[in-house]
């Protein structure tokens, strides 16, 4: 039986804004790397619920990368959306950006990707609807988050097998 199809659009969440004030602040002045994490996997656990229609939880996060700080008097931008399904996971893409609200400056600080995995009531994974990209970017989304995926699988199979190589433990 064919799945039901679903749009980017249909999920995602973009533009939500976030004013840093001091309890958002580490020792060195900057945002808590650790509190924009939190945000971002609550932020794509709701899109991955709205694409799947069903309890979701996070499974991994595939990356996460910090690429510049932000500042007190920052606003951080977040947005999120499904790059990718396959047959009950789904990777969701976040972005955040720190934006100047005076002057409307914006610098691009985060980029994350993590798998979410709709579950049943007894936590078993159950199929979630196809990903339709429509946009060149979309397009382009959807096709490095099978790369990502392949990578994730390839990696997990080279460290069992040095595991068992090393500690004899198969
Ligand atoms: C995620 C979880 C449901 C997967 O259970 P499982 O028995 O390994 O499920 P399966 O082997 O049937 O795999 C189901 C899907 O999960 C994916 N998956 C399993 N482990 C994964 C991992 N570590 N990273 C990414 N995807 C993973 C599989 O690739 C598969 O995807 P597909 O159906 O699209 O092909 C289970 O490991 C779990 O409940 N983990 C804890 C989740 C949690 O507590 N998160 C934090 C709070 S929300």
């Amino acid at each position: 039986m064919s799945r039901p199809q679903k749009s980017v659009a249909a999920s995602s969440v973009a533009d939500q804004v976030h004013k840093v004030f001091p309890n958002d602040i580490n020792s060195h002045q900057t945002v808590f790397g650790g509190a924009i994490m939190a945000h971002i996997d609550r932020m794509a656990l709701v899109v991955a619920e709205r694409h799947a229609g069903q309890t979701c939880v996070t499974a991994s996060v595939d990356a996460l990368h910090f690429l510049a700080p932000a500042k007190q008097g920052h606003t951080l931008v977040f947005s999120a959306a499904v790059n990718r399904s396959w047959n009950s996971s789904m990777e969701i893409g976040a972005r955040v950006e720190a934006e100047d609200s005076h002057t409307g400056e914006r610098q691009h600080i985060v980029s994350a990707y993590l798998t979410f995995i709709a579950v049943d009531e007894n936590g078993k994974a159950v199929a979630v609807p196809e990903l339709i990209p429509e946009t060149d970017s979309e397009k382009l989304r959807w096709g490095e988050a099978q790369l990502r995926r392949e990578q994730r699988l390839r990696q997990a199979e080279e460290l069992k097998r040095y595991r068992c190589e090393t500690t004899g433990s198969c």
